[in-house]
């Protein structure tokens, strides 16, 4: 394994913004990820673990070791029990490739989640969801090392604290994920429930493969293609709050669009709305904007740093307080300070 020394990372992170690390390495196998860490341990600086990096934000140089997941392999368990199937894959897989090569072994249920960047270990992190589906539901088990107890061990789906954008993967540095067992189907069924995509099956027949085609032809009307232009997708999560919060929200903001969830007394907020509201879309900030086609998605326009990225997310998040009172929380992870810097006091 070889270590790289300030590591330039512009090109390692969606938004592509300039930083550095201190130390570098890519792993491809469990000793290579053990050495890495040893590595940053006898030297006793801070490591940071990266996939696809289309979740991160580089605030500042990054002061010790970037560890970037690059294991490969992809086990097709023989065993074909009724209707499920279990697949092994390596957490530096590029997701997309992966749902689409499940999809051509006719084991489905990731249609609904593709097109989403990032690698399969990225995929557990934040239990990754759009179009009506999370991904936690066809996760078996998570093969992470454990940097606590310095062995390896396999997490099963019930204990991996999922959640809307969380785990816990998400809410603690604890464990490095190696691979993923999923559990897949082989009768298909459809995820219709999401509005935008079952309009797109008013008078066609679905099938798998037309599912994936047309969250790819969704997603890529709405979100900005990271190969093109810097993103990291949705920056904020959206919000969560207590019904009678609502209820008060409303009689002020008739129009405020909400979301059930599985406890009746929140509602989801789509911080999308919040923030067109208040006239964000497309605002620019010293090289950082709201992008023009949607208002929680921050853009790189024009050679920001990480810093002007943050600050363009802190006037958002501080509007938003000032105004509905609500919180917002970044869905991305950002490396160099504290993320609390995001909250004003
Ligand atoms: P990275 O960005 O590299 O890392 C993200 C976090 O995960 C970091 O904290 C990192 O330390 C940790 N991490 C990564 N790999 C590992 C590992 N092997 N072990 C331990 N920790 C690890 N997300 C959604 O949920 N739904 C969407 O619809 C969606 N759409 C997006 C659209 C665009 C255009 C973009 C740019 C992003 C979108 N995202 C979406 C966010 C992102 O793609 C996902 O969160 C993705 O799973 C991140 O994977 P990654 O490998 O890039 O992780
Ligand atoms: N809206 C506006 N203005 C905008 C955009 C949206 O008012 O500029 C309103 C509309 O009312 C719309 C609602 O916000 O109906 C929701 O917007 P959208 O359907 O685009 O979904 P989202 O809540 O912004 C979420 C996920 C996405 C995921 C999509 C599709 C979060 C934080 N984001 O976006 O995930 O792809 O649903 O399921 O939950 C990501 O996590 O990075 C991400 C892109």
């Amino acid at each position: 394994m070889k270590i790289q020394k300030k590591k330039n990372l512009t090109s390692l992170n969606t938004f592509k913004v300039h930083a550095t690390a201190d130390f570098f390495a890519e792993i491809t196998s469990e000793q290579e990820l053990e050495e890495a860490l040893d590595y940053a341990s006898a030297r006793s600086i801070p490591f940071e673990i990266i996939g696809g990096g289309s979740n991160i934000l580089f605030a500042q140089d990054f002061k010790g070791m970037v560890i970037r997941i690059r294991n490969k392999g992809i086990l097709w368990d023989k065993v074909k029990d009724s209707d499920k199937q279990k697949v092994t894959a390596s957490a530096g897989e590029d997701w997309h490739k992966f749902v689409t090569r499940c999809l051509e072994k006719n084991l489905y249920g990731l249609e609904n989640l593709a097109l989403i960047p990032g690698t399969v270990g990225g995929a557990p992190i934040q239990n990754i969801g759009a179009y009506g589906v999370e991904v936690e539901e066809f996760i078996s088990s998570v093969k992470v090392f454990d940097v606590i107890k310095k062995k390896w061990i396999s997490i099963e789906r019930k204990n991996c604290g999922f959640d809307y954008r969380s785990s816990i993967f998400k809410t603690s540095d604890r464990f490095i994920i190696f691979s993923v067992i999923f559990e897949l189907v082989r009768n298909w069924e459809p995820r219709l429930n999401h509005k935008e995509l079952s309009a797109k099956f008013f008078s066609k027949k679905a099938t798998a493969s037309v599912v994936f085609d047309e969250v790819c032809k969704l997603r890529s009307n709405k979100l900005p293609d990271p190969s093109v232009i810097g993103n990291a997708g949705s920056f904020f999560k959206n919000p969560i709050i207590p019904m009678n919060e609502f209820k008060k929200l409303k009689t002020k903001f008739p129009d405020i669009p909400f979301y059930k969830t599985e406890n009746s007394s929140f509602l989801k907020i789509p911080a999308a709305w919040l923030l067109d509201y208040l006239g964000w879309k497309g605002k620019t900030l010293e090289g950082a904007s709201v992008s023009p086609k949607h208002a929680l998605i921050i853009i790189n326009s024009g050679n920001a740093s990480g810093r002007n990225i943050l600050d363009l997310a802190k006037k958002m998040s501080s509007s938003v307080l000032d105004n509905f009172g609500i919180m917002l929380v970044p869905e991305v992870r950002i490396i160099g300070v504290n993320s609390n810097l995001l909250h004003p006091t």
